[in-house]
């Protein structure tokens, strides 16, 4: 059978009544925001639309028609009125005048912002002038997996025509720029009757008066598709049949967490990479098929498919039905050097004279038999969004090879896209990478005061973070916060005890699981006590031994073995304190304990030096703010230990610091982000000391 992603069809969501409410661009955004909220309509980041609209021109005061049309970056089911590009119909007008030819349509990008309407900053897209000659009031350019199936089946064009008649025109591939503007602009001409057209290997441009009856006209000619398809492919068998089993959810996790920091280790030589797992049944299907292999050496078609996902996959050489993973992490060392020459290779036949530097040859995707697909980018959304892609490249495979012969985009043309001089200067544009970027960190006691400011300090660097506490309530509530100030793809969240060793193996493998595997780790899952040592029982004792150095020896422990076999170096940070160095009265077991964390983490940046594995501390002191362990029985304890008030001690410690300045979890924070960055890159084995300035505390 083959599991369309979806059979049910799109359903008409538009609101008069609310769009009465808007004027034009209001309603252009409505429609747009509308299309882009089902992924059947259009991949993330993909399509346009477009209204041209009667407006006052700023300068004569006299009504002109502007083109409003999704600018560049951004997404129409997100977009906001500052999306759009707006210009000047009668400025675009003059531009076929200029034009020298297709060899020279690249040069026509120039002239766009000579035709910015009312100084609008949002830069006009590559694909204004395919809304532009469209000689219709609205236009939507859509990338729904159901047209593209047709769009990239090798009888494209008959099958068309067999499914819309007259409705919906043909043109052959064609990359997106000036040329293919006027293409639209003269099938338009001479199709007066036609409703849109599907562009070979690429998608659908659909056309109406109106913007309500341009939405419903790009949702009827999906449903025709999806229902045509429906029809054809059913009883079908999906990719040929399947060739291997899929194994359970578990033993799936198990390979991936197995396998992704191998991976990643192997290609983030140069740039860390975070990756991101995917077992979703269509990718299942495609990977447990029979035809896997040849259709993923075809390549992708649609040209934002294959940007995202580069041009063709690495099939991991996994068998699922025997469990080789023994043999099939041996193997990928030479897989991805493989991939790699033979992506110099595509670089060396395809490029022009005038060609951008070749880019990363490193693989984007993944196929693992039995087991999923693994995605690898500079970061985490990067990385979901690839897979996404390629899950719409799959769907496209299905469909397209179930009603005829599946076409991949020629090489020369998928070249000439990802190697475009006008996409090379879009990644010209993009900002600078954060410090962290592509790092994956582990916060143990992230639900905390220090922890959560730790965290929140190495998210706005750019790294992915997952929180590991034993507070389940806390951790949700942080995980909560964290999420919100930094989006939901780089923060995660496990319950973990660092005392229980099954617990802190399974920590690091959901990291794993998560994002590709380690780079960093904050070991500060902390308590603090107190007690004359005559009254510190041997439980206390323990406790204090088991979550300071022996949670802290687990947890390095398990990280050591991620980074050792990534191989690509790692920081490690303990959060001891100023007691791991003076002593302090009536608070014998903590002190031990933290002075152990101390030892602990020379003994283990002497270990991992070879490997670039860096290790340091930070010991803070008093911080009261945000932390749990200053809100328990220490806060009073202490107090009693010198004599004061429970709320004179925050002044207390005040002026006992040589600098008479109170310390804050962010301070703590900063510190730690300075030794997990690359600003400390040759520092290791050392101590800083953030505790507002303490002579007893100073090292020697
Ligand atoms: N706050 C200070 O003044 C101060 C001073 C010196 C050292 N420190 C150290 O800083 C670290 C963080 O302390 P904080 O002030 O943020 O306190 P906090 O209590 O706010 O945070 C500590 C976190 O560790 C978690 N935790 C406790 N036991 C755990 C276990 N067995 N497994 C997993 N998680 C566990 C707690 O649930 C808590 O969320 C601790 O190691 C502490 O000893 C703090
Ligand atoms: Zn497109």
């Amino acid at each position: 059978m083959s599991t369309s992603q979806s059979s049910e069809s799109l359903e008409n969501l538009w609101d008069e009544k609310h769009a009465a409410t808007l004027d034009e661009p209001g309603r252009l955004l409505y429609r747009s925001n509308l299309l882009g909220s089902d992924k059947r309509i259009t991949n993330f980041g993909g399509g346009n639309t477009s209204a041209k609209v009667l407006a006052l021109d700023p300068l004569t005061g006299e009504e002109t028609q502007v083109l409003w049309v999704k600018g560049s970056g951004g997404d129409v089911g997100t977009m906001k009125l500052d999306g759009f590009a707006t210009l000047y119909m009668d400025k675009l007008n003059t531009l076929p005048a200029l034009y020298r030819g297709d060899q020279f349509e690249d040069e026509m990008v120039g002239y766009l912002p000579h035709c910015t309407y009312n100084l609008n900053p949002r830069a006009s897209s590559i694909d204004t002038p395919l809304h532009a000659y469209v000689p219709h009031r609205h236009v939507d350019h859509m990338h729904p997996d159901a047209i593209i199936a047709i769009a990239a089946a090798a009888d494209g064009q008959a099958l068309t025509q067999e499914i819309f008649g007259e409705d919906i025109g043909w043109l052959p591939w064609r990359r997106p720029g000036y040329e293919l503007g006027l293409w639209l602009a003269a099938f338009c001409k001479e199709n007066p009757k036609a409703r849109g057209v599907i562009l070979g290997s690429h998608g659908l441009f659909t056309w109406a008066d109106t913007a309500e009856q341009c939405y419903a006209i790009t949702l009827e000619i999906i449903n025709q598709a999806s229902a045509w398809l429906n029809k054809k492919t059913k009883g079908h068998n999906a990719f040929g049949g399947g060739k291997h089993p899929a194994l359970s959810t578990e033993q799936r996790q198990r390979v991936a967490e197995q396998l992704l920091p191998e991976i990643r280790g192997l290609i983030s030589q140069e740039q860390h990479k975070v990756g991101h797992f995917d077992d979703s049944e269509a990718v299942l299907e495609f990977v447990c098929s029979e035809q896997m292999p040849s259709l993923a050496e075809l390549g992708t078609s649609c040209p934002d498919h294959f940007l995202r996902t580069k041009i063709w996959p690495v099939i991991v050489e996994y068998n699922p039905s025997e469990d080789n993973l023994e043999q099939t992490v041996a193997s990928l060392p030479a897989l991805l050097e493989g991939y790699r020459e033979k992506y110099a290779q595509y670089y060396e036949r395809c490029k022009h004279a005038d060609s951008p530097a070749m880019r990363d040859p490193n693989a984007v995707v993944y196929l693992v038999p039995g087991v999923g697909m693994f995605t690898f980018a500079k970061d985490k959304t990067t990385a979901r969004v690839s897979a996404e892609f390629y899950t719409n490249a799959i769907n496209v495979m299905r469909e397209s090879s179930a009603v005829s012969t599946y076409c991949g985009l020629p090489e020369q043309e998928a070249f000439d896209i990802e190697y475009w001089l006008l996409e090379e200067a879009k990644l010209q544009r993009m900002p600078k990478a954060k410090s962290l970027a592509g790092r994956v960190a582990l916060v143990t006691g992230g639900a905390g005061g220090i922890g959560s400011a730790t965290a929140s300090r190495l998210l706005s660097e750019g790294a992915c973070v997952v929180l590991a506490d034993i507070d389940e309530a806390l951790l949700q509530k942080t995980h909560k916060r964290l999420t919100e100030s930094h989006g939901s793809d780089v923060v995660r969240q496990v319950v973990m005890d660092v005392t229980d060793e099954a617990q802190v193996i399974a920590a690091l493998a959901t990291t794993a699981r998560e994002f590709g595997g380690v780079d960093i780790l904050i070991s500060n899952a902390g308590i603090a006590s107190s007690a004359p040592v005559e009254d510190t029982t041997l439980e206390l004792w323990n406790k204090n031994m088991d979550i300071l150095s022996t949670g802290y020896f687990l947890v390095s422990r398990e990280t050591f073995k991620v980074l050792r076999r990534q191989a690509v170096g790692g920081a490690i940070v303990f959060i001891a304190s100023k007691n791991a160095l003076a002593a302090s009265p009536g608070a014998s077991a903590y002190c031990t304990a933290k002075a152990a964390e101390v030892h602990l983490a020379r003994c283990l940046a002497l270990e991992g030096a070879s490997g670039g594995i860096r290790v340091n501390v930070v010991n803070p002191d008093a911080v009261l703010e945000g932390s749990k362990i200053w809100s328990g029985d220490w806060l009073q304890e202490r107090a009693d230990a010198y004599g004061k008030d429970a709320k004179e001690l925050q002044a207390h410690y005040l002026e006992r610091s040589l600098l008479k300045r109170a310390v804050l979890p962010e301070d703590i924070a900063e510190a730690t982000y300075f030794l997990v960055c690359d600003a400390s890159a040759k520092s290791t084995g050392n101590i800083i000391n953030v505790d507002a300035g303490n002579v007893q505390s100073f090292t020697r």
